[in-house]
């Protein structure tokens, strides 16, 4: 019954993807596998699944409340079971923590809450051995005000002035625009420390018009002055410089790909921005100039317990469970999994986690709980950052007692990975039952999934290129 609704959610989605001269469906023979998965170095990333750990959450080795590079290490074995392809860390740097390591006092150590330098080495080698490539969070809108750059070029060091943009409040002024200089940041970790890919924060807001102009008013309704929803951006979102920058990224990393003859390098962008816009960071619609290998697509995120499937979520505010309910947990995983191209794993939806109970005197979020927490439950990203949840011991398995940093959710108990694991049926071994299906296709531009049969509930039938696999689900649920 669950497995009819979901695999109908499917079918509806991706029956808007097939084109009109559909592939009819063959009589089922065995459950074969038919189709690869690009496995070789230089298109690795072309049909990874990418698994995002929040590594303050995920797990603590030693016992401080804070989750850490060397807890990731110890769970690389439950990685390698899920079959994934990829991690991707949230930010790890150097930071004084007042946007939640956003803010980098440092773009090329590791912040001494996960650890060090030499645990980050470990974490590629152990990593690597498994096959798994690493990506990291790159923030090149802005440093922390506490980095050395900033902190010569307010004192007007020689040579730093120009770090920065600086400008009188209201005056707008003449200011030519220095390129950001972070390419060596991007060669420290992508050549020197061998990592596999970068994934950049806000780069819409890279670039900002010389002139300062101000810029025009929304006129949405609801928001006031303080939102960032009350001006329409024109001047400092998406500006056309920041697509230049973005194509020089991609010579660069392609540049240390080949010269270090090695998988490629890849960085893939986060833009909250109109599709047009969004396009416009894979590269120029002729082609000369290559940009990110790929850009999120927000274009999903109105997600609620009413959509269909066609609002597919990639979803950072909350964990999908949470959102659209957790009967569609399976439905939503399955049909991520089966879409052409990449797919990306907020750690904790393979088993189904939601959000957990934080207020805001608990809360970290700080960009939530100013304004004496009036817009807390609205706005906060605390939900989906409790400790992931391991098993039902003390703190879920996240460390063996001390403190955590936000609460462990009460639903460990029934939500945890040790028990999905001995389960012969849980969300978990769906995912990983999904990514061994996942392995065996390609990024294929045709995709029907249907029930070969009217009373086989269990079996999925999925046709790409006039192939046709079948899969059988019944040992699973
Ligand atoms: C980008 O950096 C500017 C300063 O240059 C800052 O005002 C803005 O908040 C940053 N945007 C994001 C999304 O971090
Ligand atoms: C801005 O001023 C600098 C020197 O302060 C000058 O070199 C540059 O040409 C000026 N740019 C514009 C657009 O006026
Ligand atoms: C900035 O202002 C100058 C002088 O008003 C103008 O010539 C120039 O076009 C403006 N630049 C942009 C990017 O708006
Ligand atoms: C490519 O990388 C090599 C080795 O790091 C470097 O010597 C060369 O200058 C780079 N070329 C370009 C065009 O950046
Ligand atoms: C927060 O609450 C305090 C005490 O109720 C009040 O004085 C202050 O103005 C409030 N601040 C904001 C930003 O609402
Ligand atoms: C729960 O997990 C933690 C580490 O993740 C481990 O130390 C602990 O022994 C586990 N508890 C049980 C009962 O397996
Ligand atoms: C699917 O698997 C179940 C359980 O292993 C088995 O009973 C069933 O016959 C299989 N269906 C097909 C069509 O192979």
């Amino acid at each position: 019954m669950l497995l009819g609704t979901l695999i109908t959610i499917i079918t509806i989605g991706l029956f808007l993807t097939v084109k009109s001269d559909i592939v009819k469906i063959k009589e089922l023979n065995n459950n074969i596998l038919i189709g690869k998965k690009f496995s070789d170095e230089d298109n690795w990333w072309k049909t990874a699944t990418v698994y995002q750990i929040y590594p303050r959450s995920f797990k603590d080795s030693n016992n401080d409340g804070i989750g850490d590079l060397a807890g990731i290490i110890e769970k690389l074995d439950y990685i390698e079971t899920l079959g994934v392809d990829a991690i991707w860390l949230s930010p790890i740097f150097k930071s004084p923590q007042v946007d939640q390591g956003y803010d980098i006092s440092d773009f090329r150590d590791i912040d001494p809450d996960y650890g060090t330098l030499d645990d980050f080495t470990t974490l590629i080698e152990e990593a690597h051995k498994k096959s798994i490539k690493v990506v990291l969070d790159f923030v090149p809108n802005h440093t922390s005000d506490q980095h050395e750059w900033f902190q010569k070029s307010v004192n007007l060091v020689d040579g730093y002035e120009d770090y920065y943009i600086w400008a009188d409040g209201t005056m707008s002024q003449n200011g030519t625009r220095i390129p950001p200089n972070n390419w060596d940041v991007l060669t420290f970790w992508l050549d020197t420390h061998d990592l596999d890919g970068a994934r950049i924060d806000a780069i819409p807001h890279l670039v900002e018009d010389v002139n300062l102009t101000d810029e025009p008013l929304s006129n949405d309704p609801g928001y006031t002055e303080i939102d960032y929803e009350y001006l329409d951006h024109i001047y400092t979102k998406d500006q056309p410089e920041t697509f230049e920058i973005v194509y020089d990224w991609r010579t660069h990393l392609d540049n240390i790909t080949n010269t270090k003859q090695v998988s490629t390098r890849i960085f893939m962008t986060e833009a909250a921005s109109s599709i047009e816009e969004v396009i416009k960071y894979y590269g120029t619609p002729d082609g000369s100039k290559l940009g990110a290998h790929f850009s999120f697509n927000f274009y999903f995120l109105g997600l609620d317990e009413s959509s269909t499937a066609v609002d597919i979520a990639n979803d950072i505010n909350e964990w999908i469970a949470s959102k659209v309910g957790k009967e569609k947990i399976d439905g939503l995983n399955m049909l991520v999994a089966f879409l052409p191209g990449v797919q990306i794993t907020y750690n904790g939806e393979e088993i189904g986690m939601e959000n957990g109970e934080v207020t805001c005197e608990q809360g970290q979020d700080g960009s939530a709980i100013k304004d004496n927490c009036t817009h807390y439950e609205s706005s906060s990203r605390d939900y989906e950052r409790t400790p992931f949840q391991w098993n039902d011991s003390e703190n879920a398995g996240f460390n063996s007692g001390h403190k955590t940093w936000l609460p462990v959710s009460s639903k460990y108990k029934e939500c945890n990975v040790a028990d999905q694991l001995a389960k012969d049926k849980s969300h978990l071994k769906i995912y990983i039952e999904l990514q061994k299906l996942r392995a065996n296709l390609v990024d294929q531009d045709q995709l029907i999934i249907r029930y070969p049969r009217e009373n086989d509930k269990y079996l999925l039938q999925i046709t790409r290129f006039n192939i046709v696999s079948s899969y059988n689900f019944s040992n699973v649920y």
